[in-house]
């Protein structure tokens, strides 16, 4: 029976890059989201069944954030419809430091379906593609993050540890918690991006309420709680430490942030 790998986010950052790499190495890939066909939305259960039938390998990104309202129902209601699909392997990808990411995690590994956790700090593609790459480009990178330290990774590293967990042995039952190799502060984000593109990328410090108004003025109020309470879960210093999880997955360290950032610009993805 042909193997097929189903990506749920597949239009997204890490979605893509995994559905790239394992058609790559000639898996059959089920590239899954709102558009597609067979579509997949989290917000119509009534269609994961079709989604999901024939597929017997899965990887997951729940869009907003599994640290969201209605993460865990979703997550639990997606392992009760895998295990009737017979999907017989599960990766989710997970925030770090997130306690409500922590619940669905465990959701999951007591679904009894082999799963692996890939647990994530922040990507560093947030400025290169992702939600700050406007900010990036304005100028001025407006964030309630004060001083901290945050091990960005880069979000090919992270894509390769998913593809290792769904195609390779000894995975089922763990957490690979993945970083970059290095802590950086805002500042010093701002400043390499600065570099790199030859114009001024500016990092201020800004508190959350105020946070939460210029969010919720583009993106609406519940957008902006969601985020700004992410923001003062996270930042409190927990996720400053580098971990080995891109290391012990892959047997190589991770790339960093003057890497991936380079690597961006040239390729025109750049801020
Ligand atoms: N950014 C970070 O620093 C960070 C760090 C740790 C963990 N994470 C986690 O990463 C996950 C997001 O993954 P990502 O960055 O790869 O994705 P992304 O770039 O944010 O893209 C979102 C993906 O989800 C799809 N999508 C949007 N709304 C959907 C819906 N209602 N139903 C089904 N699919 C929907 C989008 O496709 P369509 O719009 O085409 O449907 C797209 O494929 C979140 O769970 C977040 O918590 C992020």
């Amino acid at each position: 029976m042909t193997s097929t790998i189903a990506v749920i986010g597949a239009t997204g950052k890490t979605g893509r890059r995994i559905a790239d790499l394992l058609e790559d190495r000639g898996s059959s890939v089920r590239r899954l989201a709102r558009g597609t066909a067979p579509a997949f939305d989290w917000e119509q259960p009534e269609g994961w069944r079709r989604a999901l039938d024939g597929v017997d390998r899965l990887y997951a990104a729940y869009v907003p954030d599994l640290a969201a309202p209605g993460s865990e129902a979703a997550i639990a209601r997606l392992t009760e419809v895998a295990r009737d699909a017979g999907v017989q392997r599960i990766v989710l990808l997970s925030g770090r430091g997130e306690e409500g990411a922590r619940r669905c995690e465990e959701l999951l590994f007591a679904s009894g379906i082999p799963a692996t956790v890939v647990r994530a700090s922040w990507f560093l593609q947030n400025f290169t593609e992702g939600m700050l790459r406007d900010a990036v480009l304005s100028g001025v990178l407006a964030l309630p993050a004060g001083r901290v330290r945050e091990p960005f990774v880069d979000v090919d590293d992270i894509a390769a540890v998913a593809v290792e967990a769904l195609t390779g042995r000894g995975h089922e039952g763990r957490v690979h918690e993945v970083t970059g190799p290095q802590s950086m502060t805002f500042e010093e984000v701002a400043a390499l991006l600065s570099e790199i593109h030859g114009r001024d990328v500016q990092y201020l410090p800004v508190e959350f309420d105020e946070f939460h108004a210029a969010v919720a003025a583009e993106a609406g109020a519940d957008v902006a709680t969601m985020l700004t309470e992410l923001c003062r879960e996270v930042f409190d210093g927990r996720n400053e430490s580098p971990t080995t999880g891109v290391l012990e997955a892959l047997g190589r360290p991770p790339r960093d942030a003057r890497t991936v950032f380079t690597e961006a610009a040239r390729l025109g993805t750049r801020a």
